[in-house]
Parts: C-alpha cells; sequence; structure tokens
C-alpha cells in the first residue's frame, strides 16, 4: 500500500476523486508517488517498444517489392519513431528524462516488448507485423485513451490514429500474397504461423501472474486486464485470418457459443519468459543496434544542445 504523510491525505482524497470520477489526473496535479513511478515504468516501456519495433521492419525498407510498399513501409517506420517521441514526451512530464529512460533502456534496467525480438525473414513478415502486432497494439491502446493520466491517454489518441493505418497497410499486404501464387500464399501463411503466439505474448503475462494489474486497474491505468485484451484481440484475428484465406496456427480454436468468444490453445509462457530474460531470438541485435544508434546520433544532440545554449532556448 502507498505510504502518504498526513498533509497528503486531503490531497489524496482529491486524487481518489478524480480517478473515480473517470476525470483525468494532470502532470501538475498531486498523485502517489507509486502512481507517477508505475506510469514513468509503463509509458518509459511503451516508448522502448516504438523505437525498437523500428528496426525488424526498417530491414525491409531497401528490399521492397515496389515503390509503393517501400513509401508505404517508410511512412510506417517513420510513425513510429514519432509514437516513441510522443510517449518519452508523455513520461517527461511526471519528472524524468528521456537521457535517464534511455540510459535505463540501453542497461536493460526497462524493457521493451517482447515481440520486437523475433526476426522478420521474409517480406511477409512485414505484413504479418502489421496485420498482428499493430493489430495487438491497437486493441491494447485503444482502451489506453481512457487512461487516468492526461498526457498518456492524450498521446494514445494520435497513435491510435495512425496504428489503424499500420494495421490496415499490414492486412493489405498479406491479402495480396495470399491471393497471389502458391509460394507467395505460402510466404504468408509462414509468416502468420511465425508471428501469432508472440503477438499473444504482447498482452502480457496471464491475469493471474501479472504483478502490476490490479494496482494499475484501480487507478484506471489500465482499463483491462492482460487476458480480457488478449481474448478481445483473438476474437477479431480469427475471422480476419478467414477473410485473409490464411489459417491461424492454432488447432484448439474453436468457438464458444455459451461464452461467445473463441477458446484458443496454451500459450508458451516459458518462450516469454525467455525473451524477457533476454533469450529471445533477436534481443543481443536489438539492443546493441539501439546503442549504436544512440552513440552514432551523440553529435546531432550536441550540436542541438550548443545551439540551443547560443540562442538561449530551453535545453533540449
Ligand atoms: N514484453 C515485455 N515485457 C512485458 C510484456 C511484453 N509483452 N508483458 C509484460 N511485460 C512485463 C511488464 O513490463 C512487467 O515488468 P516490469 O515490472 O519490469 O515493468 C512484467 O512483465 C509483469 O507484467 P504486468 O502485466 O504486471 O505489467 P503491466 O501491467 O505493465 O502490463 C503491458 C504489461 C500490457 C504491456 C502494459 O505495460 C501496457 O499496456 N503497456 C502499454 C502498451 C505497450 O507497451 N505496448 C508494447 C508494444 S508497442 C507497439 O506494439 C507499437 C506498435 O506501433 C507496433
Amino acid at each position: 500500500m502507498t505510504t502518504i504523510a498526513p498533509e497528503d491525505t486531503a490531497r489524496e482524497a482529491v486524487f481518489d476523486a478524480t480517478v473515480a470520477a473517470d476525470e483525468r489526473i494532470e502532470p501538475r496535479d498531486w498523485m502517489p508517488d507509486a502512481y507517477r513511478s508505475t506510469l514513468v515504468r509503463q509509458i518509459a516501456q511503451h516508448a522502448h517498444s516504438e523505437i525498437i519495433g523500428m528496426q525488424p521492419e526498417a530491414n525491409w525498407i531497401t528490399r521492397a517489392p515496389s515503390l509503393r510498399r517501400k513509401a508505404i513501409l517508410m511512412a510506417k517506420v517513420q510513425d513510429e519513431a514519432g509514437h516513441g517521441l510522443y510517449l518519452y514526451s508523455a513520461a517527461e512530464t511526471l519528472g524524468t528524462s528521456r537521457d535517464e529512460l534511455l540510459d535505463k533502456l540501453h542497461s536493460g534496467r526497462q524493457k521493451y516488448s517482447s515481440i520486437f525480438n523475433y526476426p522478420t525473414l521474409t517480406w511477409a513478415d512485414v505484413g504479418a507485423i502489421g496485420w498482428l502486432v499493430d493489430g495487438a497494439a491497437i486493441t491494447n491502446q485503444v482502451p489506453l485513451c481512457r487512461c487516468s493520466y492526461g498526457p498518456y491517454a492524450r498521446a494514445m489518441v494520435r497513435v491510435c490514429k495512425e496504428e489503424s493505418f499500420h494495421q490496415r497497410q499490414g492486412y493489405e499486404l498479406l491479402l495480396t500474397l495470399s491471393r497471389g501464387t502458391d509460394a507467395q500464399h505460402a510466404m504468408a501463411q509462414d509468416a502468420v504461423n511465425r508471428w501469432w503466439w508472440p503477438s499473444l505474448m504482447m498482452f502480457g503475462p496471464p491475469d493471474d501472474e501479472s504483478s502490476h494489474s490490479a494496482q494499475s486497474m484501480a487507478w484506471k491505468i489500465k482499463r483491462h486486464s492482460n487476458d480480457e485484451l488478449r481474448q478481445r484481440f483473438v476474437d477479431i484475428c480469427v475471422p480476419q485470418a478467414e477473410a485473409l484465406g490464411l489459417t491461424l496456427p492454432d488447432p484448439d480454436l474453436t468457438w464458444n457459443d455459451k461464452r461467445g468468444h473463441w477458446e484458443f490453445g496454451p500459450i508458451d509462457w516459458a518462450e516469454f519468459r525467455e525473451v524477457l530474460k533476454g533469450n529471445g531470438p533477436c534481443n543481443e541485435e536489438r539492443i546493441s543496434r539501439r546503442r549504436q544508434a544512440h552513440e552514432e546520433g551523440a553529435w546531432v544532440r550536441d550540436a542541438a544542445a550548443a545551439h540551443a545554449a547560443k540562442h538561449g532556448k530551453a535545453s533540449r
């Protein structure tokens, strides 16, 4: 339980009443330290995920099969960078700094989404990422538009608009391949086979193993549990896979009329825990590429700081 100094008791009552009334907590409002720190944790890791998430798809920009596809992919990867910047800005309103958060990412003290530790082996992976990964992100991020912390909720409104384009272009890419030659259909099916289960892991561990959910939901940071959103995503994807002419790699998928949901098979949580420990297929590659990009970008940050100092603007 959060310990509150006596003089904060009245302010805690205001905080609780604001959250209970579904109103927003803003940066200058009083908030429990634990509310602040869990927001920094979640928003920072969300931002890290956006920035690291640029790598798997950027891998295919130079190899896109047409100028149209290249332009779409470049726009998407650029959007992800922007999402990261919105989210770092939202985290900074809580009194942390971008430098501090990036240092925690680079030193492994903060995470990014497990999904980005998988390789993009073929062009179809770009479609599977758009359809499944961005689709899962939308399912997770739409409720965050109603998060009790104002800057995070507002960042999510714009992010979700752009995610819808990301998901749509991925779906269309897969549909084109699925309706193409046998080899193209097989490539699309192979990508879905590899990205389906890791996409379900994006929603976090099962509710009974989620260390943060109960408190995050009490503070209306999270509006639904990990399992609720995972189920919502499965229910969305099953009919879409049918329309794509592709099969989801889960023989246990069955419609449960009583529950009104698709039942699905067991998720390999041992794999999830291994990836979180850093033992996924691409963990080392992703984080060393990130550190290298940060080091190579030092001159830009220094130049911007020198320019700001000379022209008297706020530091970067
Ligand atoms: N990958 C990495 N870590 C994960 C994870 C995942 N898929 N799921 C859970 N975790 C971590 C949590 O961060 C927490 O560790 P920590 O205490 O060190 O932070 C631990 O596992 C326990 O999980 P909880 O469920 O208790 O943690 P949360 O309540 O934070 O729930 C979450 C996890 C659902 C991912 C939540 O943090 C969340 O909704 N975050 C915002 C959305 C987000 O970060 N999405 C990541 C993908 S972004 C993306 O896809 C961009 C798109 O453009 C491609």
